[in-house]
């Protein structure tokens, strides 16, 4: 029985204050849902504030992103050392939005701009296996987008981008991983994968994980969805047998909500 994983993706959302009142109101779910990990991830800004806060209650703390040297002149990274050096026990890498694929796109955003966001299915996989070296868990993400899923290709792309983040890791490196499937068409969209759909596509994940590093490895493996998902849709895609947990957006930033989809765990 893989346990349960709920992350709350806080986005670029939440000063130092505004970020310990919330933590302060999520703090009790460590102790109220025992059987699920719970994480929040805030900005890198939050990330001490909020830790104290949450220090000794159950509530893990996640980064949202980690760069993949140790140290050196990499103005504007943050080595997988200083995060742990913090308190930080889990990391988001390969989010869509740090590979520059918005599930809404913004006016603006040409190729230029959105070059900034410049993850590649490379990068994910030397973040991840600095971030595995360090101790943290990993929450990897993958996903496809409305154009691509259109043309048929989410099978496809979404095992493409699980074999290039997982490529060279050995059975100790893959234990701390959690794959997330987030489709990008769905994520702020307020359009949620359907969950027969969002099963399917994370056994496509769990099959590919399969094919890499065999079958033990599948049916360990812990497969988060995410993108839009809400206290009223929560309780459906967790009860799915390949849906193992649920990596939260928006929904993560009011303290009832977040509370409600961890609650709409099964037990
Ligand atoms: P939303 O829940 O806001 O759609 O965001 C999902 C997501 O990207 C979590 O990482």
């Amino acid at each position: 029985m893989r346990r349960k994983i709920i992350a709350g993706n806080w986005k670029m959302h939440m000063l130092t204050a505004e970020g310990r009142a919330l933590a302060r109101e999520l703090a009790p779910l460590g102790k109220e849902a025992p059987g699920t990990d719970v994480i929040v991830c805030p900005p890198y800004t939050a990330l001490s504030a909020v830790g104290e806060v949450l220090a000794g209650s159950g509530v893990h703390l996640g980064a949202q992103d980690v760069f993949w040297k140790e140290k050196g002149a990499y103005t504007g990274q943050v080595a997988p050392a200083m995060l742990v050096d913090i308190g930080v026990s889990h990391v988001i890498v390969g989010h869509s939005e740090s590979r520059g694929r918005f599930g809404v796109p913004e006016p603006g955003m040409d190729d230029a701009v959105l070059a900034h966001f410049g993850d590649s299915d490379k990068t994910v996989n030397l973040k991840l296996r600095a971030a595995r070296a360090a101790g943290l868990i990993v929450l990897c993400c993958v996903g496809e987008t409305l154009a691509e899923r259109e043309a048929g290709q989410t099978d496809a792309v979404v095992s493409r981008q699980v074999a290039g983040a997982l490529e060279g890791l050995d059975a100790g490196e893959l234990a701390g991983v959690v794959m997330a499937y987030e489709p990008v068409w769905a994520i702020g969209t307020g359009k949620t994968c359907e969950a027969d759909e969002a099963d399917r596509v994370c056994g496509v994940i769990r099959s590919e994980v399969g094919r890499l590093f065999g079958g033990s490895a599948a049916d360990a493996i812990r497969i988060q969805y995410g993108g839009s998902v809400k206290p009223g849709n929560a309780g459906d895609l967790l009860g799915r047998p390949n849906i193992d947990g649920a990596l939260v957006g928006g929904a993560s930033l009011v303290a009832a909500d977040f509370a409600a989809i961890v609650k709409a765990c099964p037990a």
